[in-house]
């Protein structure tokens, strides 16, 4: 294990009817803006308890931030924190609405460049100062509501961006606010949570037992809530377990001293750019391709996830870990995920298109190991059609 620091000042309200708290957690005098996404939290009321909670404080709202959000509406949003002085902003939603919000946290306290707060990839953004805001989860899945990163869409290309200056003030996790998901959405988070834990845990052996055995209780918990949650809208304490499993799997504990390969990220970042696909199905397609790519590099930790995830015990060695990569993709399609590129009529000219948009994106080193080259990503995508 590495040396590390681990540093994380986001307080998490946890559970049902807690929505009233928020009065206690935003300063009294602020002037609160309350950013959203396309309409579904006022549609389901929760817009309403918000202000509600908020009482007598000045409220400004926003509304409209995509899915995978868009530098130019963020932009929007930036001119009015900085036309109107607001003091705190307030994201409720998912991914989108929270990476969003945290880019304009960072924007509000610039008069110029803006766009170079995503040209930093995973470094930090060298700002000095930024917006505080919380964050009112309605999508369990990117982990966002506790973590530095966001991802913003900016010449339809997804940039990736990191400051310890965004970590939300509070985030509330009360899974009543996640009934009105469709299931598809269930679905996508229970892949992205799941392989943002298989990104940091699926690398090389390093006897960080800790990290590991976190990941694994994780992984499996996700294996055991995300299809009750998928398939029972009554469950709700298993949906309380899949939504504490997405906030834990990126919250930057289980990724603490070990080496880390977002590789599948990267490429479904590019997938998601380019053909609009929803960022969890992207991931579910390009994992279990990968996994039998890298199947040597990474044999020791595929093992390991066999016999530790999967309780797989019978066969050899290979058995195994052939038998957990399969299972893994049954998995997703379990979520009603299609893990086939030709699914999305996705073809061969695309493939080559894709590689030359990671390339001229600069992702050509990949991997744990930085030695995952475009001709493997190539070589992935192709056994996932
Ligand atoms: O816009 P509205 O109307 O709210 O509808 C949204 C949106 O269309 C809907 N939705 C959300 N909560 C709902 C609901 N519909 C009904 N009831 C509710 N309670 O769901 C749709 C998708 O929302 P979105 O926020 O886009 O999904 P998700 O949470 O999966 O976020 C995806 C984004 O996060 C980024 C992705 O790249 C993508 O842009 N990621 C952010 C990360 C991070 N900050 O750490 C890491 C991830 O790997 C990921 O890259
Ligand atoms: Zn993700």
């Amino acid at each position: 294990m590495e040396n590390f620091d681990y540093y994380n000042p986001t307080q998490i309200v946890f559970g049902q009817d807690r929505l009233n708290e928020l009065d206690n957690l935003i300063a009294k005098d602020a002037k609160v803006l309350v950013l959203y996404g396309g309409g579904s939290v006022k549609r389901f009321g929760t817009l309403d308890k918000i202000k509600a909670s908020l009482g007598e404080r000045e409220v400004l709202e926003f509304a409209g931030i995509e899915a995978n959000p868009e530098f130019d509406t963020l932009m929007k949003a930036v001119k009015l924190v900085q036309a109107e002085n607001v003091d705190f902003l307030l994201a409720v939603g998912g991914g989108s609405v929270m990476d969003g919000t945290k880019f304009v946290a960072l924007a509000a306290k610039q008069q110029a460049d803006h766009e170079k707060i995503l040209f930093n990839g995973f470094a930090s953004v060298p700002s000095a100062s930024a917006i505080p805001l919380g964050c009112v989860v309605t999508l369990p899945a990117t982990g966002s509501e506790m973590n530095t990163f966001g991802v913003i869409t900016y010449n339809a290309q997804k940039y990736p961006f990191t400051s310890a200056l965004v970590y939300p003030k509070f985030s509330f996790l009360d899974p009543d606010l996640t009934l009105t998901l469709p299931k598809e959405q269930i679905a996508n988070g229970v892949a992205d949570a799941f392989i943002h834990v298989i990104e940091q845990y699926l690398t090389q052996p390093q006897n960080a037992k800790v990290q590991d055995r976190f990941s694994e209780g994780l992984l499996k918990t996700l294996i055991e809530d995300g299809p009750v949650t998928y398939q029972d809208n009554t469950d709700i304490a298993a949906r309380k377990n899949f939504m504490w499993s997405a906030t834990s799997a990126l919250n930057g504990l289980i990724g603490v001293g070990v080496m880390q390969d977002w590789s599948t990220h990267m490429i479904g970042h590019e997938m998601t750019a380019m053909f609009g696909i929803a960022h969890g199905r992207t991931l579910a397609i390009v994992l279990p391709s990968l996994l039998r790519e890298r199947k040597t590099h990474k044999r020791a930790k595929l093992l390991q996830y066999a016999e530790r995830v999967w309780d797989i015990t019978d066969g050899s060695d290979d058995e195994k870990i052939d038998a957990a990569i399969d299972k893994t993709e049954r998995f997703f399609n379990s979520l009603g995920i299609v893990t086939q590129l030709s699914h999305y009529n996705i073809d061969d000219n695309d493939i080559d298109t894709l590689v030359a948009n990671m390339e001229k994106m600069g992702l050509t080193q990949l991997s744990e190991t930085g030695d995952l080259t475009l001709d493997i990503v190539k070589r992935i995508l192709h056994a996932a059609k």
